[in-house]
């Protein structure tokens, strides 16, 4: 392309640049996103269900926070990554009352949380009562808040701790919530079951980005769920599989087809979700490709083999969770962390160690697997 074509383009494409948000020059500025409010489950929670329920226990985050931060890893999450990655501080949880700040953001993901509300209580089986549509009356009731606090002319203390109301348009909104909808659906329901109840559990994700669009929301980042079937949990218990039960990595089949499916009609939602927002630039982002790279590739990249869980004791049938004290042979055992937590990839069976987080987090936020193909930086830009 001649140069003078070039200039040419972007001169036809600039009025629009301003009033559709979108049609992204080449080499675009990063964009200036002021705040990130999150909405997910313990992937994503930075303090919140340990802030409500019994706080996560040592030695959860001892390796990057040297003591637990609420958060379900030995150190950062994903979403701290991308607090990082966006210059903004890690984000405190809403549910937290003690040594929050929310000038940049806000994280009302907690563990345990559903899309769908589910009829159970955490006591059960860990299902969080903060369902996708509570955060997201919780996020509303948080920005009407703030905006109240600004028109009594709070102090300059208060406005130091609360988000500039006008800034709530500039924020990245981040969504990564679905997994234990899947983990549920594995619990009550056949597969069949599974999949009629899907398209209304991702019309619901849909309907939470929908909410905050019309509160002024229009960047929106969407995480889909990653290999369910691959967490090492799904090993306990399981003596005598039918073939063909476990794939090469161990990983269930049935679980990974599952998460699958959901990832695919998401991702078709959100395609539908771009034309009924017209001023929203929404990034759909392959988590599940990314984490099943690494997956079946741990050796290459300087993991441990993918179904180590490093924290917690689990042998045979003798599970003492990461955390946990415990018997196993007659002994009181407590279920510590591995030497060399760096190269593990679950943390506690249940959730990624640091290291995985980071590995993945390098992969997701600079494009190579979001839809469309852009680095977190510039995802305010309407493609
Ligand atoms: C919870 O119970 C209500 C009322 O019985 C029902 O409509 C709803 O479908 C149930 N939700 C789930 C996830 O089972
Ligand atoms: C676990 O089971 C295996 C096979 O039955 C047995 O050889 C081993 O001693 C058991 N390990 C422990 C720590 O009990
Ligand atoms: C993103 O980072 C990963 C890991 O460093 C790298 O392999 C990949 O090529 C990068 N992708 C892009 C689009 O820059």
């Amino acid at each position: 392309m001649t140069m003078g074509l070039g200039l040419l383009l972007l001169i036809f494409l600039l009025p629009c640049y301003y009033c559709v948000r979108g049609v992204e020059p080449a080499n675009s500025a990063a964009c200036a996103f002021s705040a990130v409010y999150n909405f997910g489950d313990s992937n994503s929670d930075t303090g919140g269900i340990s802030a409500v329920f019994v706080p996560i226990p040592p030695p959860y985050g001892e390796g990057f926070f040297h003591k637990p931060s609420g958060r379900d890893c030995d150190g950062r999450l994903i979403i701290d990554f991308i607090a990082e990655k966006l210059n903004l501080p890690y984000l405190s949880a809403y549910l937290n009352s003690l040594g929050t700040n929310y000038r940049h953001g806000a994280n009302f993901a907690t563990g345990g949380s559903t899309i769908r509300r589910q009829n159970e209580t955490i006591f059960q089986y860990g299902i969080s009562p903060f369902s996708l549509d509570m955060q997201i009356v919780q996020f509303d009731q948080f920005k009407e808040r703030t905006k109240q606090m600004y028109q009594d002319n709070i102090n300059s203390v208060d406005k130091s701790r609360i988000p500039v109301p006008e800034e709530f348009s500039k924020a990245l909104y981040t969504f990564d919530i679905g997994q234990n909808d899947l983990s549920v659906g594995f619990r009550t329901m056949n597969f069949d079951q599974m999949r009629a109840t899907m398209p209304n559990i991702v019309n619901q994700l849909a309907n939470a980005v929908k909410n905050i669009y019309e509160r002024g929301g229009r960047s929106f980042w969407v995480h889909n769920t990653g290999p369910i079937g691959c967490l090492p949990v799904n090993l306990f218990y399981k003596h005598n599989v039918p073939p063909g039960y476990f794939d090469k990595y161990q990983c269930v089949n049935d679980q990974n087809l599952m998460a699958q499916e959901f990832n695919k009609q998401l991702k078709d939602r959100v395609i539908k979700l771009r034309i009924e927002l017209p001023e929203a630039a929404i990034t759909y982002v392959d988590v599940y490709a990314a984490k099943y790279g690494l997956i079946s590739n741990t050796k290459n990249e300087g993991f441990d083999d993918p179904m180590k869980i490093c924290c917690g004791y689990h042998v045979n049938d003798t599970h003492i969770w990461c955390g946990n004290l415990g018997t196993a042979n007659g002994k009181d055992l407590y279920g510590t962390a591995c030497e060399k937590p760096s190269a593990a990839v679950s943390w506690d069976g249940v959730h990624y160690a640091e290291a995985a987080n980071h590995w993945v987090a390098n992969r997701i936020l600079n494009g190579s697997f979001t839809d469309p193909p852009i680095p977190i930086t510039q995802a305010c830009y309407r493609q």
